[in-house]
């Protein structure tokens, strides 16, 4: 079973952290996506109950908080631990880098973390494979869609059902190409 205190108080300190940001294209708040993360870990956990589950639910409800919440990681080493600060931030894009590098980058420090940390990023990209926005050209759903084939297979060995639910999401998003230019 989870801790379900820790559990809260992430939470809490996630959504502080965000603050008024909106998922993009739904204007929900951004703690929608955050706790979609999180139950998707949750649901792998009931799945297998083979992995720490309070490490891989804190890294997911802290996902973005680098990225696009600009928390820095001796902050989150010093409120949740260093595996918690470390798995962050091989969760964060360097921006450092031109963006098409950016994703392989994370997935290498990616490569080297524990499991709990590498099954974020499938739930991550199983969530966020949802009705692309209107706008999407059919290239950037194409593009899209095979930055989550790259991601299933550098990590997908993290978890099982993840990995399949996964692969079945990809499967499903090329019904969003067929009547786009
Ligand atoms: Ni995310």
């Amino acid at each position: 079973m989870w801790n379900q205190d820790q559990l809260a108080r992430t939470l809490d300190f996630a959504a502080k952290a965000h603050g008024d940001q909106r998922v993009p294209g739904s204007g929900a708040p951004y703690v929608v996506h955050l706790v979609k993360v999180a139950t998707e870990v949750l649901r792998a956990f009931a799945e297998t109950r083979d992995f720490d589950v309070d490490l891989a639910v804190t890294c997911a409800l802290l996902h973005d908080s680098v990225e696009d919440a600009g928390v820095a990681p001796e902050v989150l080493a010093k409120e949740f631990g260093v595996a918690v600060a470390a798995g962050v931030s091989a969760l964060t894009k360097d921006d450092a880098l031109e963006k098409p590098l950016r994703m392989a980058d994370s997935l290498k420090r990616l490569a080297v973390q524990p499991r709990e940390v590498q099954l974020v990023k499938l739930a991550d990209r199983v969530t966020n494979l949802e009705p692309p926005p209107p706008h999407w050209t059919r290239a950037r759903r194409l593009a899209y869609r095979d930055e989550a084939r790259l991601i299933l297979d550098a990590l997908g060995a993290a978890h099982g059902p993840l990995a399949r639910r996964l692969g079945e999401r990809i499967e499903a998003y090329q019904r969003f190409f067929d009547d786009v230019r």
